[in-house]
């Protein structure tokens, strides 16, 4: 592999390793998304995403389907910052932050931008009646109510009963008094559906119901915004962690919920980096593993993209091309994908989309081919030179890699096998997971106490008198 500008001796802060080649570790760059594709059982989260979490210096945020990954990254961010865990259905049996989707609602901007992430506009590939209408519809529904709701200290019960019973008089007061910008034309939007046809309007209630399924719960609906604890804010402050936890029987009810979350979750950061017209520093890692099942936020080509930019490292995990086709869309699944410049195929790909990918990525290779023809006994053969064609990632190479390598292509490096780094074999993933210091805080502690402390000896020496136990000791020395 060319780029020598990836090899790195030990973790360095914004840059992600996604592994070793030939007993070199490879870093992506600083502002360098990585994605990772792989089935089940591939070692994205134990080679990849574990490794991420543990080695971030910075704040950090991870969504996962299971409990491994704050299992096994939790004592570690512990070490570094604060640790808050969204996992609203308590699959995991760990204290839950509330967050409601209220808090992203403040503003009209907000309000919106919360209602399509909760109705999962743009998120299908297949443009049916339901996305292409109906669900931006709710969600022209849905807007002005969260603004209502916010501005009244309201929370999600409020606005599931307004919407069951299409209340008109609460809303509409707090709408009125709202000194939010936006709350007129909140005011009007929500008018046009009152006067609109009975029979469209049934269908806007059921299809914002439906969205809005993970409420039935009443953990989730009672969060209001004085008791919601999780924002950008918050995460920013230090090197915080914040994990969203989505059990897999329950992805399709909660995924508007989690999608909304992220959402809020980005658009503070990138407010963050506009207020400071800088880079967020030290950078937020985005771990997001199996997002297209968790929150698929339709705008992920861009944050994989922009994001870097503004301080925000993508970390992306999909099983394979074709999910994210499904989830996106194809041309918006293409466009993810060649938006984060570190792509990192692990083994066992069988999905045909991402074998077409990587073909149409890496593209063939020329090989040299000597044939030779035998004329007959006695009679010299003659030997041809040509050039024959081969794919550079043959599916069956990628298909058959052995467990724990990964294929890496880098942007318009050559791409390279790698092996991976699952954190229980790595001892020093290991001891981070464990809770041992990480090697920069341990320098840090080094660099900040050694100079005083050698100070503080010598004024020691000078000053002090001998300790009375030394006095003792010297006497019975010269006796
Ligand atoms: N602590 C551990 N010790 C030893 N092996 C482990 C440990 N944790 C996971 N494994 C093994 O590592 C392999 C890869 O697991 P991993 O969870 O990384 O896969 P994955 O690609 O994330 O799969 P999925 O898509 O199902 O989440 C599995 O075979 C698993 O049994
Ligand atoms: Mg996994």
């Amino acid at each position: 592999m060319a780029g020598a500008e990836l090899h790195v001796r030990a973790p360095e802060p914004g840059r992600l390793i996604p592994g070793t080649h030939r007993g070199r570790t490879i870093a992506a760059q600083a502002r360098a998304s990585t994605l990772v594709v792989g089935p089940s059982q591939s070692g994205k989260t134990t080679g990849l995403v574990v490794p991420a979490l543990l080695e971030w210096q910075g704040p950090a945020l991870s969504t996962s389907v299971k409990s491994d990954v704050v299992k096994d990254t939790h004592a570690a961010r512990a070490a570094r910052g604060e640790v808050r865990v969204f996992d609203p259905t308590d699959s995991t049996g760990l204290p839950s932050t509330p967050w409601s989707p209220l808090t992203a609602s403040g503003s009209w901007e907000g309000a919106r931008r919360t209602a399509a992430r909760l109705l999962g506009v743009g998120e299908q590939g297949a443009r049916s009646a339901d996305e292409t209408f109906w669900r931006p519809a709710g969600a022209r529904f849905l807007a002005p109510l969260l603004l209502a709701a916010a501005h009244g200290d309201l929370s999600m019960r409020e606005v599931l009963a307004w919407i069951s019973t299409l209340a008109e008089e609460e809303p509409s007061e707090l709408l009125y008094s709202c000194r939010a910008p936006g709350a007129k034309p909140a005011l009007e939007a929500l008018e046009s559906v009152w006067e609109a046809d009975p029979r469209f309007r049934s269908s806007l209630v059921q299809t914002v119901a439906t969205a809005l399924d993970a409420f039935q719960e009443p953990q989730i609906a009672a969060a209001d915004i004085a008791g919601s604890r999780i924002g950008a804010r918050w995460l920013l402050q230090g090197e915080n962690t914040l994990y969203l936890i989505s059990p897999a029987d329950d992805q399709r009810r909660l995924r508007g919920l989690f999608a909304a979350l992220l959402a809020d979750i980005v658009a503070g950061a990138f407010a963050s980096s506009t207020q400071t017209g800088r880079p967020i520093d030290p950078p937020l890692l985005l771990a997001l593993d199996e997002v297209a099942n968790i929150a698929p936020l339709p705008s992920l080509d861009e944050i994989a993209s922009t994001g870097p930019g503004q301080g925000v490292q993508l970390l992306t995990v999909l099983q394979n091309v074709s999910q994210a086709a499904d989830r996106w869309g194809r041309e918006r699944a293409e466009t993810i994908l060649a938006n984060h410049r570190a792509r990192v195929f692990c083994t066992g790909i069988g999905d045909h989309a991402t074998l077409e990918h990587l073909r149409a990525t890496l593209g063939d290779e020329e090989v040299p081919r000597t044939s030779r023809t035998q004329q007959g006994i006695l009679r010299a053969g003659s030997r041809t030179s040509s050039r024959d064609f081969r794919p550079l990632a043959p599916a069956d190479r990628v298909r058959q890699m052995p467990a724990e390598q990964a294929l890496l292509v880098y942007g318009r490096l050559a791409s390279a096998w790698l092996n991976l780094r699952p954190w229980y074999r790595h001892p020093a993933l290991k001891a981070l997971a464990d809770g041992a210091p990480a090697p920069t805080q341990r320098r840090a502690r080094g660099r900040l106490t050694c100079p005083d402390f050698a100070a503080w000896r010598r004024r020691r020496g000078r000053r002090q008198p001998p300790h009375p136990d030394n006095q003792n000791n010297q006497k019975e020395r010269s006796q």
